[in-house]
């Protein structure tokens, strides 16, 4: 499936994080697994500007910043469902580093919740069914995002 949405505005692009993931949330039933999302498009697409919705659907109250020089972040959440949000930039991170950095654990936790800035440069370490949203610079606000699993 494949969902293909227009946002004219940072604020756009955060309200689809938001109830992009308040829909994984509530349709995510008992999984084995992470529930894993890769975010995929150029530096400035609006790639951290989607986690920043995330994070507000979520009631993180934390401010979220471009975790280029923090590879990753762990956010404990409230929910039942999941425990922790994970922030990853991949930027200037290989496979071999994230491999390095407890990714096995992480993915196999039911009870974490990945967000993977640049996941398609570390593609082979994702696991079999992950969630993808692609977003593509159109003009200076326009985005278009495609959200496929
Ligand atoms: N529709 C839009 N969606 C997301 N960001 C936008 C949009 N229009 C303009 N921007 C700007 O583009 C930049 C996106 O930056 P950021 O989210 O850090 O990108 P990335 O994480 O993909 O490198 C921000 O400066 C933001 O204000
Ligand atoms: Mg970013």
């Amino acid at each position: 499936m494949k969902l293909k949405i227009i946002s004219s505005s940072p604020q756009e692009t955060q309200t689809i994080g938001k109830l992009f993931v308040q829909d994984i949330v509530q349709k995510t039933s008992s999984s084995k697994t992470a529930v894993v999302v890769s975010l995929e498009g150029d530096l400035g697409s609006g790639k951290t500007e989607f986690l920043k919705g995330v994070a507000k659907g979520l009631g993180i109250k934390e401010r979220i910043t471009s975790p280029t020089f923090v590879i990753m972040r762990q956010f404990p959440l409230s929910g039942k469902k999941f425990r922790f949000l994970w922030h990853i930039d991949c930027y200037r991170v290989s496979a071999s580093d994230l491999s390095n950095l407890f990714w096995e654990e992480i993915c196999h936790n039911p009870h974490n919740l990945v967000f993977i800035e640049w996941g398609n440069k570390v593609h082979n370490l994702l696991p079999s069914s992950y969630w993808k949203v692609k977003l593509k610079v159109l003009g200076e606000k326009e985005r278009l995002l495609t959200i496929e699993i």
